[in-house]
């Protein structure tokens, strides 16, 4: 059982050409083989008409152009002489036909002259045979070469019928895990639009599913906010009250797990609404990326210096892009608290933001230990903390900064800083520049 369409119809098409050619082969060399007989016939006629009137004595062999196609004009007189052949000959009517002659057999004409005399015209069978097989095996060609020209241009049909569904595979294939939108009806052959169509139904009822999945994340994280933030206020009003001290002991823990659930909550929020948001970054408001920048540097500084880690600017230059100021913001603090969170004390974060060609570029450099490799690929899925997570985190900062990035039509890249006696981490982020804002802050370093 062949699987593949392109094999089959080509093995199909393949045994009709050569049974095509088989039949039609039979045919012309029935045909040529039996127009040759006749051909020698007629000059067997031919030639007993030239030798009507001419006399000439025995049985005298004529050779054409070709050494053996011999043909024998025979004498016989106008009775029989004493020759077994000759006599055997006068029994035979005048005309074509079979007969023996020198111990092979032949095609004759007999004719008899006005003056009684006979005489006969021969031809050897087998010869005729040879010379008629030759002609008929002659018309075998061409068909013979058709029959290779014709499977590669069946072939090449074949494939390019076929190319469309080929396209479409590699489509489906190359497209990211999460791109939902539907397939283009344009251009592909009407066969396959049933098919194109069948795929943009379900393509609907994932997005609706997927919808339906990120409304109710979204929900819950909301839900739950106001509770938890009520339960965070009790916990800090239970610090004004005199307490025991494991009393304290246990309040203090109850309101870092407050903290921690109020950081899962607002991550939660934060990509169930980034997500919701159309791809592009057209119709998305102007904002300035290095004033973003250095609102979130200025508002970390204060837990860098107690950490005691020099959180400061490399280069920055006064940069437009499409997005929300807010968008902007959860994508170089998410990074900062990352680099924060891993730069071990007495080490450095260096903050970029600069124009190269035509993207605008933040760049996050710190040096801590870095990413293991075996963790990149998974490093933008939603929860993953790598194989050696720090803190409290969710694994939910890098998901978020690569939705943003993502809606703003940027891309983002991580790569291991490597080199004599240090490590790191650098994250480099591309948006699409906008334009110059004029009154971008100045240039400056150092947050
Ligand atoms: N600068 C960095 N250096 C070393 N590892 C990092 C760095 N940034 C991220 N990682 C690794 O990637 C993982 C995922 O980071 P991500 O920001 O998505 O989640 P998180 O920081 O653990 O949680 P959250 O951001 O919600 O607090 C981290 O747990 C850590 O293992
Ligand atoms: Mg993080």
């Amino acid at each position: 059982m062949i699987r593949s369409l392109r094999g089959r119809l080509f093995i199909g098409l393949t045994a009709i050409i050569l049974l095509t050619g088989a039949i039609g082969g039979m045919f012309a060399y029935r045909w040529a083989f039996d127009e040759a007989i006749e051909l020698q016939d007629s000059i067997l006629v031919q030639l007993a008409s030239l030798a009507q009137n001419a006399s000439f004595s025995g049985g005298q062999p004529l050779h054409g152009v070709e050494e053996d196609s011999e043909v024998w004009l025979i004498e016989l007189g106008k009775t029989p002489s004493g020759v077994t052949d000759d006599r055997q000959l006068f029994t035979l009517p005048d005309g074509l036909q079979a007969a023996m002659w020198k111990n092979q057999p032949v095609r004759m004409l007999l004719r008899t002259r006005p003056d009684g005399s006979r005489f006969a015209v021969a031809q050897p069978t087998t010869v005729r045979d040879e010379t008629a097989r030759d002609v008929a095996f002659r018309t075998l060609l061409p068909i013979a070469a058709l029959i290779p020209c014709l499977m590669v241009v069946t072939a090449l049909v074949i494939a390019y019928s076929l190319r469309p569904m080929v396209q479409l595979a590699g489509d489906l294939d190359a497209r990211r895990a999460d791109d939902m939108t539907s397939l283009p009806l344009s251009g592909v052959p009407s066969e396959l639009h049933p098919f194109i169509s069948s795929i943009n139904g379900l393509f609907k009822r994932m997005r609706l599913l997927r919808d339906q999945q990120r409304r109710f994340v979204a929900d819950a994280a909301h839900e739950l906010r106001t509770p938890i933030t009520a339960l965070s206020l009790q916990a800090e009003n239970l610090e004004t009250v005199a307490l025991p001290k494991r009393a304290r002991e246990r309040v203090a823990t109850l309101k870092q797990g407050m903290h921690r659930t109020k950081h899962l909550l607002e991550q939660l929020l934060a990509l169930a609404r980034h997500e919701a948001l159309p791809s592009g970054p057209a119709g998305m408001p102007l904002a300035a990326l290095d004033q973003a920048a250095k609102e979130a540097a200025a508002d970390l500084l204060a837990e860098a210096s107690d950490r005691g880690i020099d959180l400061g600017f490399a280069i920055v230059e006064p940069l437009t892009v499409h997005g929300e100021p807010a968008m902007l913001a959860a994508i170089i603090r998410n990074l900062l608290e990352n680099a924060l969170r891993f730069t071990p004390r007495g080490g450095t974060i260096d903050i970029g933001v600069y124009q190269e060609d035509s993207t605008a570029v933040l760049q996050v450099e710190d040096t801590g230990p870095g990413i293991p490799s075996i963790d990149m690929d998974q490093i933008f899925e939603p929860f993953f903390r790598g194989s050696r997570p720090e803190g409290e985190g969710t694994g939910l900062g890098l998901a978020i900064v690569k939705r943003i990035v993502d809606s703003l039509g940027g891309g983002i890249a991580l790569e291991n800083i490597a080199g004599a006696g240090r490590s790191g981490l650098r994250v480099t982020v591309r948006l699409p520049i906008a334009g110059d804002l004029k009154s971008s802050a100045d240039v400056g370093s150092g947050a």
